[in-house]
């Protein structure tokens, strides 16, 4: 098992007390997986992705353990996270394409980032990385332009090829796709794709609100909803038989291939998710459920329904428990 991340809880210090964003989150990766994290805008994704590899002062972990490889992930120690930051784990931020500094050429920027980790083989990695400009089709001649000469695709693609130079056994790729069109689109999650097959990344975790792109490119997609995970399932199960009432709303309201969930918001479900500094007890996802009982005023467990498919719901569990019933009775 090459991640694992075990209840935890990341908060937002803010002038009204902790907002809890990442609230007991438990998942884990196996080599070679690529994990979608999906789910509407402010439902904790950026957040527990950027807590595995950069707390900002603003954040802090609250709860919870994360091992990479076997080993401790020391995510609340910023001095000890500093030598796993490219090598174990590395990070494409939101936005990361329009933050690349405008005032030098691609090259030196990448030079800054070896130099700030003391790379010392850095003639290597230069050759390395001009090995994997060519893989993906860019030209060398970018490492002599400015971000602002490259197009937002071949800005992406130079962002990916920075953060996993160096080979970490965790990407996270928050939102890569999502300020691009659907052609390009799909070449950045190819390229996401290649790098794992060629081991470049053992494996990674591919935030979008985008399920559409997830189908093509995930091995499994958990579904996040108010600092909560929902459901975890292979790719193939989430697309063609989810069960949390959730993650059926998000799928119903995918209109089309390409299209945003915050361009189309959820449609025949009513309300907005809750509000993270003062979250209402049990399920978070009662006020615009259509199935909410009186269960549900309880936190319902995060359990595994099926092998590999892990769902919180009170309904789900309960059927699931009827179907087991049932089975015995029938072997009875
Ligand atoms: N700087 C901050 N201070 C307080 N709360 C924040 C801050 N940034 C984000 N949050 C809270 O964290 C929640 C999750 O944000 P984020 O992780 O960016 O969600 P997502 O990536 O799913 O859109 C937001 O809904 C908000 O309540
Ligand atoms: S626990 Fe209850 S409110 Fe929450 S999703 Fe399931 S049925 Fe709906
Ligand atoms: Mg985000």
């Amino acid at each position: 098992m090459s991640v694992n991340v075990q209840n935890l809880s990341v908060a937002y210090r803010s002038r009204l007390g902790d907002v809890t964003a990442v609230d007991d989150v438990s998942f884990s990766l196996a080599d070679g997986e690529i994990m979608g994290l999906a789910g509407e805008s402010g439902s904790g994704k950026s957040t527990l992705g950027n807590a595995l590899v950069f707390l900002d002062p603003r954040m802090k972990a609250t709860g919870g353990k994360v091992t990479v490889d076997g080993r401790d992930l020391p995510i609340a120690d910023n001095g000890a996270m500093r030598h796993k930051r490219m090598t174990e784990v590395s990070l494409v931020p939101q936005y990361a394409m329009s933050a690349l500094t405008p005032t030098r050429k691609i090259g030196r920027l990448i030079n800054d980032l070896l130099k700030s980790h003391h790379i010392k083989n850095r003639d290597e990695v230069l050759t390395e990385l001009k090995r994997r400009l060519a893989l993906i089709g860019l030209k060398e001649e970018v490492l002599g332009k400015y971000s602002f000469e490259l197009s937002g695709g071949m800005r992406q693609r130079v962002t990916i090829i920075m953060s996993t130079l160096l080979n970490p056994s965790l990407l996270i790729a928050d939102e890569v796709t999502s300020a691009l069109d659907v052609s390009t689109q799909r070449a950045v999650g190819e390229m996401l794709l290649e790098f794992r097959d060629r081991g470049y990344v053992k494996s990674a975790i591919a935030i979008t609100h985008d399920l559409s792109i997830l189908a093509q490119i995930a091995d499994s997609i958990a579904i996040m909803y108010a600092g909560r995970l929902a459901e975890r399932a292979p790719t193939s199960v989430i697309v063609d038989n989810p069960l949390h009432p959730y993650t059926q709303a998000l799928l119903n309201s995918l209109p089309e291939v390409g299209v945003r969930h915050d361009q189309a918001l959820l449609t025949g479900i009513p309300g907005r998710p809750p509000s993270l500094a003062n979250p209402p007890a049990g399920c978070r996802f009662r006020e615009r459920c259509p199935f909410a009982f009186d269960k549900c005023t309880q936190t319902p467990p995060f359990e595994e329904i099926r092998p590999g498919h892990l769902v919180a719901c009170w309904k789900v569990s309960q059927e699931q428990t009827a179907v087991t019933a049932g089975a015995g009775q029938e072997q009875a």
